[in-house]
């Protein structure tokens, strides 16, 4: 190994060595990890408020985790299928007892693509003679093929690489923001379901759908959650379903596990549906994926339909254990919940004819005026040496671990909010 040890030397060898089609956001190198800071090879300390993209749901390399991983590493790290082993019925038991009701039986791979391609197959598999799924624009589901054809958060994703999966149909997300029937909270009496509904009566006849997919917060696509007001959109999206035999896929890879302050993000909507994904989260950082459904659905896919060499190995299980057990013991879903709501309250009130404030818990939205303001933005607080990304075209997202010291949130959030308002221009 030749002696590099500048930033960029290091950027250069990445440049030539590394696939350009892998984006990265800012041209640092990590190397180190605690809690909410990351830490440079040119020595510097960043507040990240991304999280790794909502993963790291504890922080950087979380001293009790560690030491789990390292005890795993040391005694067993991988099987496969070749034998049973205690973490995944472990961990399988753990989210059956944290999921909406019911959602009880579980399959593990090793991302939130796979997650998503996962149940896809699924209720294809269990929907025999349905090959059309429902998608919303603009959700992201991922890179596998499969996840590609479900994604339209940005055109980046989906060019130059038809054809992609048949039978995907897609519907415009209920955005109460930019509503797609043009509707307002004082007027709208859902309105926008006929976008489903009447393409069941004209184009798509329900009885060839297998499954609706969603994400219960848009995530990529601009942190946008779906309604929740005078009425409770995934009530009567759970009603369709009902009605015309179709699973309800809701994706939590990016808003599952505690990320907003309920273990899902759809218990704040308080409907069961057929499957959740989920990954990201679920072991503060090691790989993993997984889609869980009812036992009596689940078990409708015989041994060996589906499979994973990597999926819910025993490191990443053990990771995630040890995540659902600090998550629960330190009540960081009811910090999460609260800290959430005074974020919002702040943001809104400091930014009032500035921004549009929307999420829950840990996964909020500020949507400014433009993508070149968001960028800018970015741009400034990450000189401040604090991390954010965007969401979608023109929405900046708040991200932090939901273990984050609130005093050490706020005043960072003050200085975003300073930096948003120097850029209103
Ligand atoms: C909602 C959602 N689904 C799926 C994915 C894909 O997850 P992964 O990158 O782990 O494949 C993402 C990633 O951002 C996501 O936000």
């Amino acid at each position: 190994m030749s002696d590099i040890n500048t930033t960029n030397d290091w950027l250069k060898k990445d440049e030539q060595y590394l696939s350009n089609a892998l984006y990265r956001v800012f041209r640092i190198v990590a190397e180190k990890g605690e809690g909410a800071y990351l830490y440079t090879t040119d020595n510097k300390k960043y507040l990240d408020l991304t999280s790794g993209i909502g993963v790291t749901q504890l922080g950087h390399s979380h001293p009790e985790i560690t030491k789990v991983v390292q005890e795993q590493v040391a005694k067993l790290v991988h099987v496969s299928c070749v034998t049973h082993h205690k973490l995944n019925i472990s961990l399988a038991e753990k989210l059956a007892g944290i999921l909406p009701q019911g959602l009880n039986n579980t399959f593990f791979c090793n991302s939130g693509a796979e997650a998503v391609d996962g149940a896809i197959k699924f209720s294809r598999y269990i929907k025999t003679g349905r090959p059309n799924i429902i998608a919303f624009r603009p959700a992201f589901h991922g890179r596998t093929l499969g996840a590609t054809a479900l994604s339209s958060s940005k055109i980046a994703l989906r060019k130059n690489y038809d054809p992609l999966l048949a039978g995907i149909n897609f519907v415009d997300f209920p955005n109460c923001w930019h509503c797609p029937v043009f509707k307002d909270a004082e007027t709208c009496h859902l309105e926008c379901l006929d976008l489903l509904t009447r393409m069941f009566k004209l184009s798509l006849p329900p009885e060839s759908v297998s499954a609706i997919i969603v994400e219960a917060i848009v995530g990529e696509g601009g942190y946008i959650p779906a309604p929740n007001h005078r009425y409770n959109y995934f009530k009567e999206l759970r009603k369709i379903c009902d009605e015309y035999g179709i699973l309800l896929i809701i994706d939590e890879v990016q808003s599952g596990i505690g990320r907003t302050g309920k273990w899902f993000a759809i218990d704040h909507y308080d409907i069961v549906p057929d499957v959740i994904t989920m990954a990201k989260g679920l072991a503060n950082g090691f790989p993993i994926g997984a889609f869980a459904g009812k036992k009596e659905y689940m078990s409708q896919m015989p041994a060996g339909s589906h499979g994973s060499t990597f999926g819910g190995n025993l490191v990443s299980c053990s990771a995630a254990l040890k995540t659902l057990e600090i998550i629960e013991r330190d009540n960081l879903l009811a910090y999460v919940e609260q800290t959430g709501e005074e974020i919002k309250k702040y943001l809104t009130t400091e930014l009032s004819g500035i921004a549009k404030v929307r999420g829950f818990g840990f996964m909020l939205g500020v949507e400014l005026a433009s993508k070149e303001m968001v960028e800018k933005i970015i741009e400034d607080c990450f000189k401040a040496e604090i991390l954010v990304l965007i969401a979608g075209t023109n929405a900046l997202r708040i991200i932090p671990p939901l273990n984050i010291e609130k005093t050490l949130l706020f005043n960072a959030l003050d200085k975003v909010v300073e930096i948003i308002k120097k850029n209103q221009h």
